[in-house]
């Protein structure tokens, strides 16, 4: 148990499947002193996500699951989320969707961050369709796990401005940068009232 400045430092599992510059990135902040996290856990659906090295060299737990039998792949997820003591899980590039009895379990108790101003542009290809769509503005959402796609209560959001000559590849680079800010505060924020 880690307690530091009055209070004590919960718990969580960030779930990927490829980069991990999030995971990566609430990592460095979670080492902060006033942050209100440390990660317990990095759960993995694909054995070659670069993430994957991050957390060998900091040592961080990892739990790589085979994906081939969601049941199968969500009851073992669920022991080690128990067994590492998780109190709250953050979605990250995780490209799974979970059934609704594992998000009724973590009631809640998961949430995610979502590259878009939702309620705009749920699903893949944000980016894109931003462009296409000649949007002035997208931007980044952290907001809670339901069991319908990128639709549960906002945290906080960012707005990026969309550039004359942009392209999906530029404005995603923008936007995670915006989300490395974004993710951390949102935790931050959501643990004050757990
Ligand atoms: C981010 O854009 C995030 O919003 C989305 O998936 C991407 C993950 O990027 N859900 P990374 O793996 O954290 O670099």
């Amino acid at each position: 148990m880690t307690k530091l400045g009055g209070f004590r430092k919960k718990n969580i599992a960030v779930f990927i499947s490829g980069t991990g510059s999030n995971f990566k990135n609430l990592h460095k902040f979670s080492l902060k002193k006033n942050t209100r996290f440390k990660i317990n856990l990095l759960v993995c659906n694909n054995k070659k996500a670069k993430g994957l090295i991050h957390a060998k060299k900091f040592k961080i737990k990892t739990t790589v699951i085979n994906y081939q039998n969601k049941n199968k792949a969500e009851k073992k997820i669920l022991y080690s989320l128990k067994k590492n003591k998780i109190e709250l899980i953050c979605l990250a590039g995780f490209m799974k969707i979970l059934s609704k009895n594992f998000i009724k379990i973590f009631n809640r108790k998961i949430i995610n961050i979502h590259p878009s101003l939702l309620p705009k542009y749920k699903g893949l290809n944000t980016h894109e369709k931003v462009i296409k769509n000649n949007d002035k503005f997208s931007g980044c959402t952290v907001h809670y796990v339901n069991s319908k796609l990128d639709t549960g209560k906002i945290i906080l959001q960012k707005k990026v401005k969309v550039l004359k000559n942009d392209n999906p590849e530029k404005l995603a680079k923008r936007v995670l940068k915006q989300e490395h800010f974004l993710y951390p505060k949102a935790l931050n924020k959501v643990l004050i009232n757990l």
